[in-house]
């Protein structure tokens, strides 16, 4: 028990420090037969979040509890996991099971966000790929394994990467999980990537619409144009990465040759969501492999590569005339302020907002897949409140009946 307490009180430190973070950026779950009988207090339903929740149906209630206090013992107790954390055990409509989805997350921090992220995209018709930063703590990957290792749709990426902001580790880690679910035997239709500091806005079911309707339904979604000349730098001299903690150019004397067979660059979002025809052919094309070793030493090659091999005219789904089209990511800019939103209520951290309480009424007017950025340490209310009405819209469009544990009672 002292064992215990130590550990878990070390872990708070550790997660208490690490106040600026960025973004590198059918389920056989054994269930226990007996019901609990164990008293559970619950505080009412938190006032703060009432502008952003319908007001329909039952009022709620949540109970707050630390979710690394179930992985402190050797084996974890998986049915207790799934059940008091309220993963949603059972596909919620035929059309979500029809239509399964791939997730890669890469994560190397914020761990008790991780786990909110993970539970609020859980379908066990998915799949999902984590990849932990090779930097990341042993007690911090312990925890994470003995999460998937509760899910048979959940695991961590046979190969790691020490992830650099910006470098080619953090296009490696992506890579490293599509080669895993390349191989997956769930039949997903398109993988999407996530950083441990998104949250959803659309529920799985929504999630499935866009991408399976006109007219996604034949594309990947990876919004991006020709490279503008302000990009150039990016490619026209060697980067390297420094200490696994930022890029650096190589020097003026040293000078990268044009990209192979004669590939026109284009710049982009690192986020997307690609067809699983356009993966395997990522993963095997002379072209792609080409571009992937010519990009190993150029700047944020993640804002290039996806982008210029949806314009390939033999990949499968390409988007030639896409431009940004796709609506993959809610963020407030900073240098958008009065020209895409009024201003971040939460902080900028590298010229991002997190998310406060305040900044909430816009993220959820937003039809975006996803928003970024939130943090645990900075606003905690504001995570709660977009778990609360994120959940509350999956169950209200749920077509099987709701199990009372998937109720978000945190
Ligand atoms: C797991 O947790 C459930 C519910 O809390 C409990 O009934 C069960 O005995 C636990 N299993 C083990 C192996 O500890
Ligand atoms: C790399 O890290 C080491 C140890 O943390 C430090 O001593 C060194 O100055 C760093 N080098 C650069 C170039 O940042």
């Amino acid at each position: 028990m002292l064992l215990f307490l130590g550990k878990k009180k070390c872990f708070l430190f550790i997660l208490g420090t690490c106040i600026l973070t960025f973004c590198y950026l059918k389920a056989n779950i054994p269930r226990s037969s007996t019901t609990h009988s164990k008293p559970v207090r619950y505080k009412p339903f938190p006032q703060y979040c009432s502008p952003f929740l319908s007001r329909r149906g039952a009022p709620w209630q949540w109970r707050d509890r630390l979710s690394e206090s179930y992985f402190t013992t050797k084996e974890p107790n998986c049915s207790r996991i799934a059940e008091e954390l309220h993963f949603i055990t059972a596909p919620l409509s035929r059309e979500e099971e029809e239509y399964p989805l791939a997730f890669i997350i890469t994560i190397h921090k914020e761990l008790e966000l991780f786990m909110r992220l993970l539970r609020a995209i859980y379908a066990p018709q998915n799949v999902y790929c984590i990849h932990v930063d090779a930097k990341a703590s042993q007690q911090y990957m312990t925890i994470v394994r003995q999460l998937a290792s509760c899910f048979p749709n959940v695991f961590l990426a046979t190969a790691r990467e020490k992830v650099t902001y910006a470098g080619f580790s953090r296009l490696k880690a992506d890579l490293n999980c599509m080669a895993d679910l390349a191989r997956s035997s769930i039949p997903w239709k398109k993988v999407i990537n996530l950083c441990g500091e998104d949250f959803p806005l659309k529920s799985n079911l929504e999630l499935v619409q866009y991408l399976r309707n006109k007219p996604w339904d034949k594309l990947n979604m990876t919004p991006g144009i020709k490279q503008p000349p302000s990009m150039r730098y990016r490619i026209q001299i060697p980067y390297e990465e420094i200490n696994h903690s930022y890029m650096a150019p190589k020097g003026k004397k040293y000078r990268k040759g044009p990209p192979p067979h004669n590939l026109d660059i284009y710049f982009g979002t690192a986020y997307y969501a690609l067809t699983r025809p356009f993966v395997d052919f990522v993963l095997r094309s002379t072209v792609a492999k080409d571009l992937l070793e010519w990009s190993r030493d150029t700047y944020s090659p993640d804002e290039h590569y996806w982008v210029t091999l949806n314009h390939l005219k033999d990949a499968p789904a390409n988007n030639l005339e896409g431009k940004w089209s796709g609506d993959i990511r809610a963020l407030k800019w900073k240098h958008y302020e009065e020209v895409k939103h009024k201003g971040c209520k939460g902080m900028y951290v590298r010229n991002i907002c997190v998310f406060s309480l305040e900044d909430l009424l816009w993220v959820t007017n937003k039809h975006s897949m996803f928003a970024n950025k939130f943090q645990m340490q900075l606003f905690p209310k504001a995570v709660h409140c977009m778990e609360l009405w994120h959940r509350q819209k999956v169950l209200r469009q749920a077509e099987v009946p709701i199990q009372p544990e998937w109720r978000l009672i945190i």
